[in-house]
This record gives structure tokens, C-alpha cells and sequence, in this order.
């Protein structure tokens, strides 16, 4: 991820976090210094291969691997740190040198996943854990250290350090995913092929930018065996068909809240393209686990000049920012 659009993802999630009231802790100049760091570690980083170290802030965004240490200045209440990687590759995520009193308030939680704005991504209909087991609560676990691995790209930790001083290391090592379904994209544009093969399973590509998408390729309804026939190709919608893919728009990361802007269920001709203005867009692909399916995308962040600016197209116009 270049260090510009990553500074550009901190910033939005500085922004959606001070609307949950995350960031009440944090004066202006840290967020600010916040970024300028981000800018200088990253270009450190480009330079060879050691072992990445840097302090860890309260409200923090990380994408490489390393090791962050975060050090209370002061009673710090509400931090959080997210972390990404790319679309083929999981987090672990791993405790050490804990010192904070679990007794007095304080608290480390991993989540399996991200939250913004009390959402969670992936949505909780997509996650193969119920929602309590994606936590992991330091102060609840016996062990000295704790470690996590998150089932998609990204993951996060929340903490809450009274006595100044206190603090901990965590570890982000990232690992190779050979079956990514649930993805946060790190960029505003790119390509993705998601494939499901035989799996009852729904998978989301998520872009936390207004984008527009463009399928390349959609090919649903490979049959398993010649007991199951090619999904027919309608033109009366996919409410009937088991696999599709939906684009979705919304300006929240949950995605069973979003808005079906399209449903594909067949081969399109002259392919879908289509505009997203809201902050967050996705391609969803619903698999009833008797085929293979595949579909490929590419996406482009949309100008200013891009964004709906009327109400006249309902459809396109359900989620203009403010
Ligand atoms: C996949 O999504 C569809 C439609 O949202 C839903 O009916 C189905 O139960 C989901 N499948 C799984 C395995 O969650």
C-alpha cells in the first residue's frame, strides 16, 4: 500500500472514529503527528529487511509487519488499533510484555475482524465464528502472553490503560491465506477475483472508498456433477437462484445493513459497471455450495466531480455524503 493512500485510510478512520467518540482522547497534533510518522516509518521501511519496531499509538493504523509498543503518557480509555493486510494473507496477532491491571479497568481485546461506528466487518452473517468468540480478552485468559489469528485480512485491538506506564508489545505477523473470503481492500483501486468452489458460503470484497466497479468475468453455476444443471440464465432477477453476486453500497462496513445497488446472476454482456458513491462498496458473492464461482472486478475511485449530485437517480443517489 503506498504510504499515501495508507495516510488517506488513516484519515477516514479517524474520522469515522471520532464519530463513535474514540478519538475524544486524542488532541488534533497527535492525529496530525499521527500521520507525518506513518509517512517517515514507511519510508524507512522501503530501505531493507529488519525487524520493524515502532511505539504504538492510541489510535493507530497498522499495515506492516512488526513489533508495536504502546507506553500510557497518561490514562488513555479508549484506543484502538486497526490492522491490515493484503487480500491473500491473514493477522496473528501476539501479546507480550503485558503490564496493565486488569483489576483497576484496564483491558486488551483482539478482534477478530474490524468495528467502526459499532459495525463489524465481516458482517456477523458472514463470519464463520458467532460473534463472542471473535474477541479475545487479555484480562480474561490465564495465559502470560496472548496471540489471535484473525480469519481475513484484517484485524484489530482495543485497549484501555489507567496508570501511566503501563503498557505492551503486540506482534503482527501475517500469513498467507490460500482461500481469502472476506476482504477489506487497503486501495481505491485495483482487481480482485473471488472464487468459491463448492462451499455454502458468502464471501465480501470490501472498499471503504466511493468507487466504481467493473465485473470483468462471471461465471456462476459450474456444476459439480451432471446431476446439477447450469443455472439457468434469466433476466427476471436472482431472488430464485441460489448464487449471485450482489454490489452493495452503504456507509457502513457491515455489509448484511447495506443497500443492493445490482444483483448478477447471470453471464452479463457488455458487464456490469457501475458508480458507488458511499463510503463503503462491495462486491458480495452468494454461493450455494453446489458450484464453482468465480468472479472477477476492477475498481477506480470516483472524482468530486463523480459523486451523484442530484436526487433524481434514486438508486445512485441513496448514499451521496453529506
Ligand atoms: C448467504 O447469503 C444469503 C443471502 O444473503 C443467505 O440466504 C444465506 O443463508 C447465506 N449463506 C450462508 C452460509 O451464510
Amino acid at each position: 500500500m503506498s504510504v499515501a493512500l495508507r495516510a488517506q485510510l488513516l484519515l477516514f478512520l479517524i474520522s469515522l472514529s471520532s464519530r463513535m467518540g474514540l478519538t475524544r482522547y486524542i488532541e488534533d497534533s497527535e492525529a496530525a503527528d499521527g500521520i507525518y510518522s506513518l509517512l517517515s516509518f514507511a519510508q524507512k521501511r522501503e530501505s531493507e529487511d529488519f525487524i520493524f519496531r515502532r511505539p504504538l499509538r492510541c489510535l493507530d493504523m497498522l499495515a506492516t509487519e512488526g513489533y508495536f509498543t504502546f507506553v500510557a503518557s497518561r490514562p488513555q480509555l479508549a484506543c484502538a488499533a486497526f490492522v491490515i493486510a493484503e487480500p491473500n494473507e491473514v493477522i496473528s496477532l501476539e501479546l507480550s510484555d503485558v503490564n496493565i491491571d486488569c483489576s483497576a479497568g484496564d483491558f486488551i481485546k483482539i478482534f477478530d475482524g474490524w468495528v467502526l461506528k459499532g459495525e463489524k466487518f465481516p458482517s456477523s452473517h458472514d463470519h464463520p465464528l458467532p460473534p463472542h468468540e471473535r474477541y479475545t480478552d487479555y484480562c480474561s485468559s490465564m495465559a502470560p502472553g496472548l496471540s489471535s489469528r484473525s480469519s481475513q485480512n484484517v484485524a484489530m485491538i482495543f485497549f484501555r490503560i489507567h496508570s501511566p506506564d503501563s503498557g505492551f508489545t503486540l506482534a503482527v505477523k501475517k500469513m498467507h491465506n490460500p482461500m481469502p473470503c472476506n476482504i477489506m481492500s487497503q486501495s481505491p483501486e485495483g482487481s480482485f477475483t473471488m472464487v468459491i468452489p463448492h462451499q455454502r458460503m458468502n464471501c465480501s470484497f470490501s472498499v471503504i472508498y466511493p468507487v466504481e466497479i467493473r465485473l470483468t468475468e462471471l461465471s456462476l453455476g459450474e456444476a459439480k456433477s451432471n446431476e446439477i444443471r447450469p443455472l439457468k440464465q434469466t433476466w427476471s432477477g436472482c431472488s430464485g437462484s441460489g448464487d449471485y453476486v450482489e454490489l452493495l453500497g452503504g456507509n457502513g462496513v457491515d455489509t448484511s445493513k447495506m443497500i443492493p445497488v445490482a444483483d448478477l446472476c447471470f453471464s452479463p454482456s457488455g458487464l456490469a459497471q457501475t458508480k458507488i458513491g458511499c463510503d463503503n462498496s462491495v462486491v458480495r458473492l452468494v454461493s450455494s455450495g453446489n458450484y464453482i464461482n468465480r468472479v472477477s472486478f476492477q475498481y477506480r475511485l470516483l472524482d468530486q466531480n463523480e459523486l451523484p449530485k442530484t436526487r433524481e437517480n434514486s438508486l445512485e443517489d441513496f448514499c451521496r455524503m453529506e
